[in-house]
């Protein structure tokens, strides 16, 4: 059996965590990015690195050729869902044209597993939380759809090919490696952690609330705060699952099933961070849903997953800890 796993996107926020933890249970990883928004130096060094992108046929026939590739797991992509509404063609290109490329190739290499990082975004405004995987999929925005879109590409393929596909959809990610290894390092900071630790640390002079009249019980958004860790091993388990049960798929929520308001996590931080950071009530971000909060169940049951750094002062923690090596 062949053995070798490829992460696109690896040079990642999310594929670089997921790297380390393929690493740690002793997998052979191949990481192909091409430094668009990565970052080389958070690829961990026992993983044989390919500069080039997914979109680039030669280049991944290539990568799944000399490394007899057995498994893909595909991070590649954008990832800003504001941005998406401003320019499309440029989500459309990256998550769906150049998954393609990458799709088209696995197949005829004969890849057997694919696990693919997905998102809440495909739910859009739910009707109620927590959310369900059998709940109704309608993005609202252009990224929701790539990857709704991509879900359903794969698993029209899975039907008729001998690949078989994980789906995961996150929740906010957010947090860092508990070891200091890797963490968030894009240069645009859009989401709410991130800028809340950016301004804990002084590198910002204020946090904008984007919404205080919604119907959550102090009126800011509520999420489920996923540590990237813990995602991280959803994605190993996945793969084992897959591996296991070659002719079957899975299409599962990563989320803890708890949710906290835009207050609820700046308090955190400066509970953490002993800071103050200043708050600046703004008008709602187009296109926000009020509340987002998984149904974990399904994947606890399947996967065995079991969450370790749950508490949100772990995973603001960790953020601020890998903040302040930037
Ligand atoms: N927020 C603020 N101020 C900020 C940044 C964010 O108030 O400066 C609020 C947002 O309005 C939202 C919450 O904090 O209510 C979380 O916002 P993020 O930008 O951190 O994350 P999103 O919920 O918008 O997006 C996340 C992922 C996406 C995924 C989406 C699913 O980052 O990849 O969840 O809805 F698609």
């Amino acid at each position: 059996m062949r053995k070798t796993i490829l992460v696109t996107g690896g040079a990642g926020y999310i594929g670089s965590h997921v790297t380390l933890a393929l690493l740690e249970r002793g997998h052979t990883v191949v990481v192909i990015d091409d430094l668009s928004a990565g970052r080389r130096d958070i690829v961990d060094s026992r993983a044989t690195f390919v500069e080039g992108s997914t979109g680039d046929g030669q280049a991944v026939r290539q990568t799944l050729e000399d490394h007899d590739v057995g498994s893909i797991m595909h991070f590649a992509g954008s990832i800003v869902v504001s941005e998406s509404v401003t320019d499309p063609l440029k989500y459309y290109d990256n998550n769906i044209g150049a998954s393609l490329v990458l799709l088209r190739e696995a197949v005829a290499a004969g890849v057997r597993h694919f696990v693919f990082s997905s998102s809440a975004a495909v739910y859009g405004r739910p009707a109620a939380t927590p959310v369900c995987e059998s709940d109704p999929c309608l993005p609202i925005n252009p990224y929701g759809w790539s990857k709704l879109m991509l879900e359903q590409m794969l698993a029209d393929i899975a039907a008729i090919d001998d690949l078989n596909v994980a789906a995961l959809r996150y929740f906010n990610v957010a947090g860092a490696d508990p070891e200091g290894r890797s963490g968030q390092c894009s240069r645009i900071s859009t989401h709410l952690i991130k800028i809340g630790v950016e301004a804990a640390l002084g590198k910002r002079p204020a946090v904008e609330i984007f919404g205080s009249d919604y119907p959550t019980s102090d009126g800011t958004a509520v999420r489920d705060y996923v540590h990237v860790t813990d995602l991280a091993e959803a994605h190993v388990l996945a793969l084992g699952w897959l591996m296991d049960n070659p002719t079957q798929g899975l299409t599962l929520n990563c989320g803890y099933g708890r949710g906290y308001s835009v207050i609820e996590v700046l308090d955190a931080i400066d509970r953490v961070c002993g800071s103050r950071i200043e708050r600046r009530l703004s008008p709602r971000r187009a296109g926000d849903p009020d509340s987002l909060v998984a149904a974990p169940g399904e994947i606890m049951r399947l996967l065995g997953w079991q969450p370790r750094y749950a508490e949100i002062d772990t995973l603001v923690a960790d953020a601020a800890r890998w903040e302040r090596t930037l």
